[in-house]
């Protein structure tokens, strides 16, 4: 269920400025891609951080299945805040799929927002997409917080293995990492995405077992 009933960005303020100040400081010219979009509203807010003259192109990736009419619903939020939506390269899919197209196409990224599902393995597999970031590019990821714990084992995960990446800031849940070098090692490789689904089990086993406890002891 999306968070709150009102349209616009999922983030909180401090996230959004901080994801406003990187692009505007960074003025990345490459492709930009959002996996998940919600309403829209955080892309909205990316596009603005550019003149209509020099923005890069915009990308997003989403299954469009958060809330009845998404995709519909997305586009009129966009063109009521004065941005044309086939300007934006939308793409209905799940990640897992989208990805495998896009890595056929050789397509490259300055930019990637993860705030799809925030499962373990969801996020392992979000990021193979970083196999498409060019050096220098910016990788964010939403809700790296202990609520979302999926998010959290799967970014510390990444960067304990690719030291080609590093933090550049962490405002409220996101977190910003810059790849700095090529990868030595492919990201998120098939062994990473089994040890995320072990993971994810466990982690859902372990969150089922607390609340029982917990309604037990109630
Ligand atoms: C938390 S919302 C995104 C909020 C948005 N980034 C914002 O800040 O306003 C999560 C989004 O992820 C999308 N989603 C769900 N499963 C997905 C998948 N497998 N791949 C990509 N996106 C997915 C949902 O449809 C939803 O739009």
């Amino acid at each position: 269920m999306p968070k709150g009933d009102s349209i616009g960005p999922e983030f909180a303020e401090k996230e959004l400025h901080c994801l406003q100040d990187i692009l505007k400081k960074e003025k990345l010219s490459g492709n930009h891609l959002e996996i998940g979009t919600g309403y829209g509203g955080t892309l909205l807010e990316m596009i603005n951080c550019y003149q209509r003259e020099s923005r890069p192109h915009f990308t997003v990736v989403d299954p469009m299945s958060y809330f009845p009419n998404q995709y519909n619903i997305v586009k009129d939020y966009l063109s009521s805040n004065g941005v044309t939506p086939s300007t934006v390269d939308f793409r209905t899919a799940k990640s897992y799929t989208a990805f495998k197209t896009a890595e056929n196409n050789k397509e490259r990224y300055d930019f990637i927002l993860i705030d799809g599902v925030h499962k373990l393995r969801y996020v392992a597999q979000d990021l193979r997409w970083t196999r498409l970031l060019n050096v220098g590019g910016i990788l964010c990821l939403h809700d790296y917080q202990v609520r979302t714990r999926g998010v959290m084992k799967a970014a510390d995960n990444f960067l304990r293995k690719h030291n080609n990446y590093s933090k550049v800031a962490l405002a409220g849940s996101l977190l910003v990492i810059r790849k700095h070098a090529e990868s030595k090692t492919i990201e998120a490789n098939s062994i990473d995405l089994f040890w995320a689904s072990i993971m994810s089990f466990a982690l859902q086993l372990e969150n089922s077992i607390k609340k029982r406890i917990s309604r037990l002891t109630f």
